[in-house]
C-alpha cells in the first residue's frame, strides 16, 4: 500500500473488489451512497464509522444478501453486480453477520458441514440423496474437523451451537465461512460480545488468514483493535466513504473525528 494516498475512493495497486456508484435507500434514508471503493488484495481493511453509517448494508449489498438501488461491483476482475449470495460465495467472497447465524439446534460439526454447502446454495438434502455424497462428505468432514481444531473448538464438535458462548459462536461462524475456502472474507463486528481472551485469539486467526493470502474486511469499533490489526482503514458516515488511509492517519483525520462527534459511540470506546 506504499504510495497510496489517503483519499476517499483512491485506486489500489491490486484491488480484489471494486465498487462503483453503489446506493441503497430505505424510504428517505440513504443507507449507502458509495461513489467508488477499492479493496486491496491480501490485506486487512477495517471498515469503521458511527452507528447507522451503512457498514452492514454495504456488506449486504456486495455479498448479494441485499439489492442496491444502483451500483456495479466486481470481484477478482469479474462483474458480480446483482449476483445472488451463493454465486458470490462460489466465486470466493463470503461474509459473517453482525448477529451470529449459527443454527442452534445443530452441533458445531454439523454447522460447519452445512457451511460447505450453505453459502454455495446447494441443497443439503438433495446432496444427501446423491451417490457421490459419501465421497464428498468425507472431504467436507475432514475440512470441518481441521477448522474446529484451528479455532480450538474440537471439544465442542458434538455440542449444539445453542449451548455455546457468544464468543464461541463467533468463532464457529468464522470457521463456517471458511469451509468454502474463500479468497475474501467480510466480518461484521467479529469481536462484539467476545471476551478479551477470545478476542486475542480471534485477532490472531484473522492475521493468520491474511498471512496465508486471504483478503479480509472487518467492521470494527474498537480503535485499539483497528490500530493493531489493520493495514488500511475505510471510514463510512451517512452512507458515504468520508476517509480512507493508514490507521495512524485515520485516527487523526478531522473528517473521521467529526463523524464520531455527537454520536453515542466514540471512536476510542470499546463496545464489548
Ligand atoms: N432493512 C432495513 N430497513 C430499513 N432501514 C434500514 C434497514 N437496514 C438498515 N437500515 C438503515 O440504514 C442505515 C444504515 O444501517 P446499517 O445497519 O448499514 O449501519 P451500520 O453502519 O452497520 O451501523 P452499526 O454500527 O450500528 O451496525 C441506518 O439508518 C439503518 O437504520
Ligand atoms: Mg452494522
Amino acid at each position: 500500500m506504499a504510495g497510496v494516498a489517503n483519499v476517499p475512493g483512491v485506486a489500489k495497486p491490486d484491488a480484489i473488489l471494486v465498487a462503483d456508484d453503489m446506493s441503497r435507500h430505505f424510504g428517505g434514508v440513504r443507507a449507502v451512497e458509495v461513489e467508488h471503493l477499492e479493496i486491496q488484495r491480501g490485506t486487512i481493511t477495517a471498515l469503521i464509522g458511527p452507528n447507522g453509517a451503512g457498514k452492514s448494508t454495504f456488506f449486504n449489498l456486495i455479498t448479494g444478501f441485499d439489492r442496491p438501488n444502483s451500483g456495479r461491483w466486481s470481484f477478482d476482475g469479474r462483474d458480480i453486480s446483482g449476483a445472488p449470495s451463493f454465486r458470490i460465495a462460489r466465486h470466493g467472497m463470503v461474509r459473517t453477520f453482525q448477529l451470529t447465524k449459527a443454527l442452534t439446534r445443530l452441533t458445531s460439526l454439523e454447522n460447519l458441514m452445512l457451511g460447505a454447502t450453505g453459502q454455495r446454495g446447494e441443497r443439503l438434502l438433495t446432496s444427501l440423496l446423491r451417490p457421490a455424497w459419501a465421497a464428498q462428505e468425507a472431504g467436507i468432514r475432514e475440512r470441518a474437523e481441521e477448522l474446529l481444531a484451528r479455532f480450538n473448538l474440537s471439544h465442542m464438535r458434538d455440542e449444539f451451537a445453542g449451548t455455546m458462548s457468544g464468543g464461541q459462536r463467533k468463532l464457529l461462524e468464522m470457521a463456517r465461512a471458511l469451509m468454502v475456502q474463500p479468497d475474501m472474507i467480510l466480518l461484521d463486528e467479529p469481536m462484539a460480545g467476545v471476551n478479551p481472551a477470545l478476542t486475542q485469539s480471534l485477532l490472531g486467526h484473522i492475521e493468520a488468514l491474511r498471512d496465508e493470502g486471504m483478503t479480509i474486511v472487518l467492521v470494527e469499533h474498537d480503535m485499539d483493535v483497528i490500530m493493531s490489526i489493520s493495514d488500511w482503514v475505510v471510514c463510512f458516515a451517512q452512507g458515504k466513504v468520508i476517509a480512507e488511509g493508514r490507521p495512524d492517519d485515520i485516527r487523526r483525520d478531522t473528517a473521521v473525528i467529526d463523524a464520531y462527534l455527537g454520536t453515542h459511540r466514540s471512536l476510542q470506546e470499546d463496545q464489548t
